[in-house]
């Protein structure tokens, strides 16, 4: 396996792949790689398959930060990285930094940004004012770095993967978006790199994303539609019973064009983010 930190080498590199008739599976990440992380990497090598290129790249990307947000401290552990993505089998690592993604950004020398203007309006986008538009132009970025023919992501950033989707067909983008499923802790927690920050008993508290999405899907499984209002006043009442989790958002919502639903039926989508003491987590599941 090889790390790349530099763009024009990973540019080089990826023609020269092109060149040979070999296909690459690109899954970007900002790194502390867990099991999730994995699974995406094993998803990427399984659509090239062992012929292939699979690129992983690990960049914390600070435009997708707001000014209050984990930026600074957010987790990283570069050689339990690479480690694992060598384990997962991947060919390439690429790990730019600031000076090479934003060059100039501080002195005012970087100014293009891909900004999507309707599925990053709700949830995610309302919370987080100018995460979307760092996340689309952090991963235009990264595709013009890999040029790979398919690119990964997880079903747990569920509004991100619609907006990639989104942006790489608007932009024409050359590359497939494979969407992959979320994997869990034995008790329901999405895992996420964020979960390190939970201390004590928020760890059993955050479980409270995965019970609520649970409750909901129990709710709707009858077949009987359920007044969206309704549902959202019964899973607040779990979520308050948990004293250090607030909840940010929840809602109910169309799984293609992300619009609100009033009434809940087998199949809308839900999602939901919480405070846990000061970790910001997220959850969705198909109902
Ligand atoms: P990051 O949070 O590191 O996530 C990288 C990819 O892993 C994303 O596609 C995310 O949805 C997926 N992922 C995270 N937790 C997962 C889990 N438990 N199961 C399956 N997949 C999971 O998302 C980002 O980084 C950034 O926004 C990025 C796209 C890299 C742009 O900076």
């Amino acid at each position: 396996m090889q790390v790349v930190a530099q763009i024009a080498a990973m540019q080089r590199l990826a023609r020269k792949w092109q060149h040979a008739g070999l296909r690459i599976a690109f899954v970007p990440t900002m790194g502390f790689l867990h099991p999730g992380h994995v699974s995406l990497i094993l998803r990427a090598r399984r659509a090239v398959g062992v012929g292939g290129k699979v690129v992983v790249s690990i960049y914390v990307n600070p435009t997708q930060f707001g000014p209050k947000e984990d930026f600074t401290r957010y987790p990283r552990d570069l050689k339990g990285d690479l480690q694992m993505c060598r384990e997962a089998g991947a060919d390439t690592v690429f790990t730019p930094d600031d000076q090479a993604m934003y060059p100039g950004k501080g002195e005012g020398l970087y100014s293009t940004f891909v900004v999507e203007e309707k599925l990053t309006q709700s949830m995610e986008g309302a919370s987080r004012p100018s995460h979307f538009r760092g996340v689309t132009t952090v991963v235009a970025k990264l595709l013009h770095c890999v040029l790979p023919d398919v690119a990964v992501f997880g079903q747990k950033d569920f509004q991100q993967a619609a907006v990639i989707r989104r942006m790489t067909a608007d932009l024409n983008f050359p590359v497939k978006i494979i969407v992959a499923p979320t994997l869990r802790e034995p008790d329901g927690l999405a895992m996420s790199s964020r979960n390190k920050y939970l201390a004590g008993d928020q760890r059993r508290q955050a479980t409270v994303l995965w019970r609520s999405l649970q409750a909901a899907r129990a709710a709707v499984q009858g077949g009987s539609p359920v007044k969206a209002v309704r549902l959202l006043e019964q899973l607040k009442k779990l979520i308050a019973a948990e004293p250090e989790v607030r909840l940010d958002y929840l809602e109910f919502f169309n799984p293609d064009s992300l619009e609100p639903v009033s009434l809940v039926v087998p199949g809308t989508q839900a999602a939901l983010a919480v405070f846990v003491g000061s970790t910001r987590l997220i959850d969705n599941m198909r109902l």
